[in-house]
């Protein structure tokens, strides 16, 4: 039988408690498949901070390294300016652990309303690709003659050939893999590279270039090009057209949390970040929703379908596809996709996809 080891990050806030519901999915669907699950928990996050003053060590970092995957809730506290557990726990682990790669699949469940007038599972079903290790989350600036009118911030975008090159072959991986003509949902395979090449030439003409060069090597693979700004409008008018998006780190991190209202909101918006040769982090993408913090109210479908993108990466794929089957069957349950306006209680939704997988 094989045996998963998962280091399990619940963190602050409805973390604990979404990362709950998605371990019952877990279980549930480690004994209807045949294979074992062994978690591991991790304190870190804002409390932990608070109490010890410490983020993610390096000893912890190496340690998170022996496990197949890690599963994650969220992480934030009020109480702690912005940029300290961003870039200590969350970007520590996504820049030390090389996960190079943020899939963030947008997918309207059956029985979700979409804000989109008309839109439903039909034409909202794509995936963004963000890059997950460079461009302006590199963390390169500065300021100086602070306090005075004269006052200079640089926040500089960047990225090597190789960066560029690494994310773009994995995106047309994964459009060959799961494009529409793949899941046999359209006529063909599309990866749209997005960016904003007639302001941000330089690195753009890089993306481009790339994006050309590797594309060569996909030939069933059309190749498509927009603008961030107009990717914004088209995903909004005309989702359908998407079929598998890359770009890079900042407008990926805008573009996802336009699209994950597209599907219902950050209730149900699940994302992975993947390092293809070592260990990935799954994640529900929304945050730690103080208001909700303890009240059973919180939407776990984000965090369920994190734990199916996890089994995914696994390899587990038929274990994968019940959890997210189950998924399908218990949306239409559901009142609403917003935090205590389910119709059910956290624990009552975990308990619904728990069943349908058994
Ligand atoms: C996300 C978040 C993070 C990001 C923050 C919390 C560092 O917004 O996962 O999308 O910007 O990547
Ligand atoms: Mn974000």
């Amino acid at each position: 039988m094989n045996t998963y080891k998962i280091a399990v990050i619940p963190g602050d806030g409805t973390g604990p408690e979404v990362v709950g519901e998605g371990c019952k999915a877990l279980d549930a669907a480690a004994r209807a498949f045949g294979f074992k699950i062994e978690t591991q928990p991790y304190d870190l996050g804002g409390a932990r901070y608070l109490r010890t003053g410490e983020t993610v060590s390096d000893a912890t970092l190496e340690e998170l390294r022996a496990f197949d995957a890690i599963y994650l809730g969220a992480i934030g506290h009020t109480d702690i300016p912005p940029g300290i557990l961003e870039k200590g726990v969350l970007l520590k682990l996504r820049f030390g652990l090389d996960q190079y790669i943020n899939l963030r699949p947008v997918k309207l469940f059956p029985g979700v309303e979409s804000p989109v007038k008309g839109k439903g599972p039909a034409e909202i079903d794509y995936c963004v690709i963000r890059e997950n290790s460079g461009g302006l989350y590199t963390g390169i600036g500065g300021t100086s003659r602070q306090g005075t009118k004269d006052e200079v911030a640089v926040q500089q975008m960047m990225y090597t050939y190789a960066q560029v090159e690494r994310c773009l072959r994995y995106a047309f991986d994964y459009a060959r893999a799961y494009g529409k003509r793949a899941r046999g949902a359209g006529p063909r395979n599309t990866l749209a590279l997005v960016g904003k090449s007639n302001v941000l030439t330089h690195m753009y003409g890089l993306w481009n270039r790339v994006f050309a060069e590797v594309g060569e090597d996909y030939p069933d693979v059309t190749r498509e090009y927009y603008h961030v700004d107009a990717t914004c409008l088209y995903m909004v008018s005309s989702p359908e057209m998407f079929d598998v998006i890359v770009t890079e780190n900042m407008f990926g991190d805008i573009i996802t949390d336009l699209a994950a209202v597209t599907q219902g909101g950050l209730g149900v918006a699940a994302g992975g970040n993947i390092n293809p040769e070592g260990v990935s982090m799954f994640e529900p993408i929304g945050g730690t929703a103080p208001m909700w913090t303890g009240k059973n109210a919180i939407n776990p479908i984000a965090a369920i379908g994190a734990a199916a993108m996890m089994l995914t990466a696994l390899g587990e794929t038929a274990a994968a596809a019940a959890i997210d089957a189950a998924i399908a069957k218990t949306t239409p349950k559901m009142k609403t996709q917003l935090a205590n306006q389910m119709g059910y209680t956290t624990t009552q939704v975990g308990d619904l996809v728990a069943s349908e997988i058994a």
